[in-house]
């Protein structure tokens, strides 16, 4: 088998036991990404089976794929408390602290997070590092005006900030759902997630970055062994929500 179709299977294996974990009645954050999309897959297989629930999508491409799989849609100005919500992951620390954003969604990926009681990360084990920034950069959503003395703000913190392009080349900035730009900014490990982001999110022009820290409550990681669930350690609250 192809390492590529393994690392699929292990995706789908975690997103579909993610979405096995939301019960009847509950109102579902979708997370946005392939292993997400896997859990939006298999919501909409339990829906059409009888579950009864609302989801609120974390972007336009997670909208689409839960209208084709058939889940009810809500907003947040609807139902302000999400009970559960099943995201991917770009890193994982042993705290289960997150890089996320790889997919440009991680503003509105962090509002819904912070909603939500019990926030589910499902991830293949190639997310798993023992420090946050060794492997994935560290996405910042920021405002077109005046990005380029924003990303001087951010190299000046210790990264070297690269606003991502369009997938095509030579089509200029990717833009997120949000009608913003974003620098991926390769740091060489990151030995406070908390620190910095609250150094981040202190330059005007910043939006939103890819740091959730207290966030996760649970995270699951499937290998060809089977499930590795690691839950918060108790002491470690949920940031408050
Ligand atoms: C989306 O903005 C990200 O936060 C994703 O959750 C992340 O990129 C994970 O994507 P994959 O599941 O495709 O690796």
């Amino acid at each position: 088998m192809a390492a590529g179709d393994a690392q699929e299977r292990r995706k789908e294996r975690a997103g579909r036991a993610g979405a096995d974990l939301v019960s009847d009645g509950d109102i579902v954050g979708l997370g946005t990404g392939s292993t997400a999309s896997f859990a939006i897959l298999r919501l909409g297989e339990r829906v059409a089976e009888g579950l009864r629930i609302l989801g609120i999508p974390t972007s336009v491409e997670s909208e689409r794929l839960a209208l084709e799989a058939g889940i009810p849609l809500t907003t947040l100005e609807e139902h302000p408390d999400i009970d559960i919500t099943i995201d991917g992951a770009d890193e994982v620390d042993p705290n289960l602290d997150l890089i996320k954003g790889l997919g440009g969604a991680l503003l509105r990926e962090k509002i819904v997070a912070y909603a939500t009681r019990r926030e589910v990360i499902v991830v293949d084990p190639s997310k798993l590092v023992d420090r946050l920034g060794t492997r994935a950069p560290l996405p910042v959503e920021v405002t077109a005006y005046g990005h380029a003395a924003v990303a001087r703000r951010l190299r000046a913190l210790g990264c070297e900030p690269a606003l991502r392009p369009r997938k095509a080349p030579g089509s200029g900035p990717f833009v997120t759902d949000n009608g913003n730009l974003i620098y991926d900014c390769r740091f060489d490990g990151i030995p406070d997630p908390a620190a910095l982001e609250r150094r981040i999110d202190a330059i005007p022009g910043v939006v939103e970055c890819g740091l959730f820290v207290g966030l996760a409550a649970v995270v699951i990681a499937a290998s060809e062994g089977g499930l590795d669930v690691r839950q918060r350690a108790p002491g470690r609250p949920p940031a408050p929500g």
